[in-house]
Order: structure tokens, then sequence, then C-alpha cells
């Protein structure tokens, strides 16, 4: 049978980057003892009171169509929470979705087409590519330097610029790296994406999870509101990532633009979650503020406990689930030393190439796992290290 193109475009996107998952994945259904520390999904509960509203609102009868933009409390309470950073901010710029993921998806729909370019950082998040090719378009790199922390920097966007280039997707904080973007770089590569008419998509799903830095958005910035459009959820600032809810902040126009294609994917969310994110957004609740002390303090002592490993360095996050160790200094790349990682010590990181030709020298590890398995972790990773790094291994 035939199929639209669609389908080979994203066939097999993913499936070498999580290979090395799914084998500790096999060899832990096997009875194998695997240190797990490939994905990151936060390990903390939602706050109880978000699944009683959820209970609620369902049993009260919220269980019948929406429409395509959102529910009327949800839309006032994401627009109130963005009209903190924005005054001008209203309901007509915001979009439900479930989760960031499909709104990401809907914006590109409603942004770009065959042929398009999408200016991304690499490393990048692991269904960007996916994300961007779904339409037709095509990916444009920006090189994100480990050297300066894999922050954007303005020229390296500006030498990337293709005439086909429509969008910069931006994400900040940032997974893998939890790279946080200063005011003044935005500024510097919003001023880039203006002197060449981009669009500014910027993932923000991290914001909640920021450790020392401060948060900076070109959503803030007022010479970049009428091309920004930030994408976010609950998933992880209230340990939500099942409940799938999210939303588009952007230009009215925009808005309007897109929503007979939202209508026309979605049909609406439902009510019921709608209720329960209105809640998660205006009640002061402390999920976001125990994750981020526990997933720093887990940061600062896989740090500590690699401390003065031969042929490992860790990139201190500044934002976020996950921290980067460099283990080029072992003579391995990312991927290398995983496997080896995985097959000798029983211990499952990602390779950094899952994200990106400038992470391959990295491995990945996920903060949202108990301390004591991060420290046993580490002392795997030092043990491998040290054989790697003793001549005639
Ligand atoms: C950068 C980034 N964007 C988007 C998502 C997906 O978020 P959601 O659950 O809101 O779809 C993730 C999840 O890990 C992520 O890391």
């Amino acid at each position: 049978m035939r199929y639209a193109s669609i389908t080979n475009r994203l066939a097999n996107l993913g499936s070498g980057k999580w290979a090395l998952h799914h084998r500790a994945r096999k060899l832990k259904s096997e009875g194998v003892d695997i240190i797990e520390l490939t994905i990151g999904e936060p390990d903390f509960p939602p706050d109880p009171a978000l699944l009683e509203e959820c209970m609620r609102s369902m049993t009260s009868g919220r269980h019948r169509y929406s429409n395509g933009r959102g529910e009327p409390a949800v839309l006032n309470a994401i627009a109130d929470r963005y009209a903190k950073r924005r005054p001008d901010v209203t309901t007509a710029n915001v979009m439900c979705f479930p989760g960031t993921q499909t709104a990401l998806f809907a914006v590109m729909l409603g942004l770009t087409e065959p042929g398009d370019g999408v200016l991304v950082g690499d490393p990048l998040y692991a269904t960007y590519d996916g994300v961007i090719q779904s339409t037709g378009a095509h990916r444009v790199t920006v090189p994100l330097d480990a050297a300066n922390g894999f922050h954007m920097r303005a020229q390296d966007l500006e030498a990337a610029i293709t005439p086909e280039c429509r969008v910069l997707l931006l994400n900040t904080p940032h997974n893998p790296t939890g790279a946080v973007l200063t005011a003044q770089e935005i500024a510097e590569i919003g001023a880039v994406a203006r002197k060449h008419d981009l669009w500014i998509v910027c993932d923000e799903v991290y914001e909640q999870l920021v450790f020392d830095a401060v948060f900076a958005s070109p959503f803030d910035n007022p010479d970049l509101a009428d091309r920004t459009i930030v994408v976010s959820s609950i998933s992880k600032s209230h340990a939500a990532p099942g409940f799938r809810s999210g939303w588009a902040v952007g230009p009215a126009e925009f808005t309007n633009q897109l929503l007979p294609v939202s209508e026309t994917m979605l049909f609406g969310v439902q009510p019921f979650i709608a209720d329960m994110t209105a809640y998660a957004l205006t009640h002061p609740l402390d999920t976001a503020t125990v994750m981020t002390r526990t997933y720093k303090a887990r940061a600062s002592a896989l740090i500590a406990a690699l401390e003065g490993a031969e042929g490992l360095k860790p990139l201190p996050p500044q934002a976020g689930m996950f921290t980067l160790v460099d283990v080029s200094g072992t003579g391995l790349t990312g991927e290398e030393f995983a496997w080896k990682l995985l097959e000798e010590e029983r211990v499952a990181v990602m390779p950094g190439a899952s994200f990106g030709e400038y992470a391959r020298n990295f491995v990945r590890i996920s903060l949202t796992v108990p301390d004591d398995a991060i420290a046993q972790a580490c002392r795997h990773m030092r043990a491998l290290a040290q054989r790697l790094c003793t001549p005639n291994h």
C-alpha cells in the first residue's frame, strides 16, 4: 500500500538514539541489576490536590466537548501567568494543547512548509528533528560550543542562516545541556532573528527548574514580542507529564491563524484536565521548588563524586533534570563509553550523540533517580574511566 511521505520522514528517527536504553530495559527484564539513568521523568508525584481537582471536575460532569482554543478558566490562568512577564498578554494570545510536544507540532505546522529551514542548536532535544521534518521542513544546525557552556551565540546563528530559514527553535532552559540563556544572549540572538525576519519558537518546559541562573526569554523582550511563540506545559513544573497539558502563547494574529489547525487536529482538550491545569497555575504548590532543590543537590553530588576522576569532566547544569559528563579524556566517544558502562558496569546512561553531533564526547545522566543510585553510578563510572586511562588496559 502507499503511504504519505511524512511516515518515511519520521520513520527510524528515534530508534538508534534509544538503542542503549532499550538494551538496558531488556537486560532488566531478564533479571540483570541495572542502574538506569537514561530517561528524565520527574521522580516526584503530582501534588494530591491536582488529582483531587481532576476527579472533582470529572465527577461534576466536566467531560464533554471543549473548543479549539481552550476552556476559559485555564486560558485565563495561562494568560495571567504570562501577563506577569509581559502585561499586554490576554487570552487572545493563548492556545491549549496536550503538552509541549503537541504544541510544538501544531506550531511548526502553522509556520513551516516543505523546503523551509528551521534553525536549532545542536545538541538538541530528541524529538525536535521529528517535529521539524514532519512538515517537510529541514533542520539547519547552529553548533553549540561545550566550551561556552552550550549557550547559543549570535554569531554562530548568523553564520548558519540560509535563505530558506523561517524559524529559530530555541530551548531554554535546555535539554540535554541544562544551559539557561541570559537576557543579553537572547537580545543578541533576537537581533539576528529580527534582521532575517525569523519566527522564534521558544520551548520553556524547564522554566520552573532553574538552579542558580536567572531565567530569560525572547517572549519578555518587547523587541521580539511580535515574532515569539512560547510553548510549555505542566509536565515538568508540576511533575504531571501523563496528564498531557500544555500551551502555546504568541501574537494574537498567530493564534487566530493557528486555530483552524488546532481544531482540525484536536477538537479541543479535556475540560477536567483543563480545570486541573487552571488549579495548578493558580495555587501556590511547592512541587517545582522541591524538585529544583533536589535536582540541584543531586547534580552537585554527582559533580563532587566525579571530582578528580581521570578522563571524566562533568558540566554543571544551570537547570533541568540532567548532567552531561565529557568522557573524551578516556579516549572514547560518549557512545562508546556508554555501551561499555552498560556492558561492564551495568549502568545505563544516554550517549551524547543521541542529542546531536556536538554532544558526541558526552554522556547524559538523568537526575531523576534516588541519591544512592547516582552515587553508585559515579563509582562505576570512575572505575571504568580508571581502567580506560590505565596504559595497556
Ligand atoms: C525540551 C523538552 N521539550 C518538550 C518536552 C515534552 O514536554 P511535554 O510533556 O510537555 O510534551 C520535553 C520532555 O522531556 C523536553 O525535554
